[in-house]
This record gives structure tokens, C-alpha cells and sequence, in this order.
């Protein structure tokens, strides 16, 4: 598996698994199959209700805790320091392990500043491998780097073909900040990339799917991609992206297709911000 080294050091491998909508009962078989197929890295979340089951897989799958890279966010419901830094270990009780690999905030909601402070403890008290966030746009992110101590390692944004988050590039570069792309097929029930005869074309040169050169597109730019699916065969079609390589006309002809660089979702909109308060702050 290609890895990317992160501002700390700490590497990370460029593809992995996520486990967004999949249901506590189902989790833990869809990270059984994702970790049979060779998946290492598991993208999960307090608010997905379902790291326990990540947790069951890898201990069941009998893979050492280092050949892991698990993945999981603080919820805004656990914003602010003394409530983040209870949820960290809620979390590591969940996952039933004693660090985490990558902590993110997932929301740039509430007293973030207090949630980090609790981050950064958990860091450099050795529970967590490397800190980020998640969802703070271009403005908000540069607001947040800027002030605190340690500077995010990674930026998850909804990221794909249709989504290429350009903009922003610039701004993480500033921090040593890296990308990762969720969404990165468009997410569930979407089908204009893993239907794209654009994308199906360019494929066709390499046998290979419009998910695959969806997902190479993302990791040959260096972005870390997390694609969900329940069913193994996807899994795997997924995971099969390292034995080709986009050409240069190829990456360009699918830079052409972006269409919402900042995403869909405008996380400035007060209407969305009441509601994700409202009903889960
Ligand atoms: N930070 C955040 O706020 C945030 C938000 C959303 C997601 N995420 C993370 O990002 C991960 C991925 O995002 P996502 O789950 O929203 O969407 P996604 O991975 O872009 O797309 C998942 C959808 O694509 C289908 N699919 C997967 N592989 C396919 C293939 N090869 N061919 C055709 N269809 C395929 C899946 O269906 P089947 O399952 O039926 O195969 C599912 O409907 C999440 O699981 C989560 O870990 C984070």
C-alpha cells in the first residue's frame, strides 16, 4: 500500500475504508471483508455509532495494532475541552485500543479551540498518532490553523471527481496540512461518477472501472481516498487502483470535470449550521 508521510512524520496509507451509514450490526462484517481484502486504513466517527464494530473486526481479523490505521472524529456533541477529551477515551474503549492513529474534529462547530486543546493532550499524552480536522473550508481553516499550537495534519473534505477542492490546496499547503477525500465516489445513492462515461472511457484504456480511475484520480494527486461499500467485490474493485497510472492528459481531462470546487454542502449556511446544532449539538 503507497503511503503519505504527514507533517509529524507519521505515515498514512493513501487508501482506506469508511464506514459512514453502515449500521453497528453490519459494521463489523464490512470491516472484516474491507481488512481481508487488504484494507489498513478504517475511516470511522463518534457520530457513526459504530466503532465498536471497527474495534470487533481488528481484533477478530488477527492483524497486530501497528499494521492498522484507524481513523475517528469528535463529534460536536462532545465539543469543548473536558467533554472532547472524555469522548477520546470513549472512543479508545470502543475501538478497543490504546491509541488512535488520526483524531479529527468533525465539525467546525462549538468550541473547537477547547476540543483541540483536548487533542492536543491526547497527542502528546501518546493516544493519538496525529490530529486534523474535518469540513472547515478554506476561511474557517486558515482561521483555526493559524491560531493554534499544533497545526492540523489532515483537512477530510467532501472531495472527488465532480468536487476537486482546488482552492483550498494552497491554504493546507501553508500548514503541511494533507487532504482526505470523502465522498471520494460521489457518496451514497450518487451515481454521476461511478456511472461517468467520461470517466469509463478513460478506464477502458486500462481495464479498469469509472470507480477505479475515480479513486487513482484522488491518490495520484496524493489525496487519501476512503470509499464505502458493504459489498466485498466492490471492496476489492476499489482497492485494485495501484498497477496503473493515469497519463498527464488523463489527469487533465478529469481536472475538466470539476463542477462545485468547495463541495455541496456550504458549511457557512446558517440554515445547515441551525439544523446540525439543533439536532446534534
Ligand atoms: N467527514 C465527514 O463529514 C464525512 C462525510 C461523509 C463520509 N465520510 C467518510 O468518507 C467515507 C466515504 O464516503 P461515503 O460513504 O459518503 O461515499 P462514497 O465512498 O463516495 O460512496 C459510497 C457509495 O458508492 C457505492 N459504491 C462503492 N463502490 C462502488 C463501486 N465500485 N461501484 C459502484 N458503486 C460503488 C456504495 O454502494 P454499496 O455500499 O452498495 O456498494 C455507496 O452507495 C465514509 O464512509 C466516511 O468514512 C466523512
Amino acid at each position: 500500500m503507497q503511503e503519505i508521510t504527514l507533517s509529524n512524520g507519521v505515515k498514512m496509507p493513501l487508501l482506506g475504508y469508511g464506514v459512514f451509514q453502515v449500521s453497528p450490526a453490519e459494521c463489523e462484517r464490512c470491516v472484516s471483508d474491507a481488512l481481508s481484502v487488504g484494507y489498513r486504513l478504517i475511516d470511522t466517527a463518534q457520530a457513526y455509532a459504530n466503532e465498536e464494530g471497527v474495534g470487533n473486526a481488528w481484533r477478530k481479523s488477527g492483524l497486530k495494532r501497528e499494521e492498522l490505521f484507524l481513523v475517528t472524529k469528535v463529534w460536536i456533541a462532545n465539543n469543548g475541552e473536558e467533554k472532547a477529551a472524555k469522548s477520546i477515551d470513549e472512543s479508545l474503549r470502543k475501538l478497543q485500543t490504546d491509541y488512535i492513529d488520526l483524531l479529527l474534529i468533525h465539525q467546525a462547530y462549538g468550541d473547537v479551540f477547547g476540543t483541540w486543546r483536548a487533542m492536543e493532550k491526547a497527542y502528546h499524552d501518546g493516544k493519538v498518532r496525529a490530529i486534523g480536522v474535518s469540513n472547515f473550508q478554506s476561511g474557517c481553516f486558515f482561521d483555526f490553523a493559524h491560531y493554534v499550537d499544533v497545526k492540523p495534519m489532515v483537512n477530510q473534505l467532501q472531495c472527488n471527481t465532480l468536487i476537486q477542492q482546488t482552492a483550498i490546496e494552497p491554504i493546507l499547503a501553508e500548514f503541511g496540512t494533507r487532504m482526505m477525500a470523502w465522498g471520494p465516489l460521489g457518496g451514497q445513492g450518487v451515481e454521476g461518477i461511478v456511472k461517468s462515461e467520461e470517466l469509463a472511457a478513460i478506464g477502458a484504456k486500462y481495464g479498469k472501472s469509472a470507480a477505479q480511475v475515480a479513486l487513482r484520480w484522488l491518490t495520484q494527486r496524493g489525496v487519501v481516498a476512503i470509499p464505502k461499500s458493504s459489498h466485498k467485490e466492490r471492496m476489492a474493485q476499489n482497492f485494485d487502483i495501484f498497477d496503473f497510472t493515469l497519463t498527464a492528459d488523463d489527469m487533465a481531462a478529469v481536472a475538466k470535470l470539476n463542477q462545485h470546487d468547495t463541495g455541496t454542502i456550504d458549511f457557512g449556511d446558517p440554515q445547515f449550521v441551525k439544523y446540525l446544532i439543533e439536532n446534534y449539538g
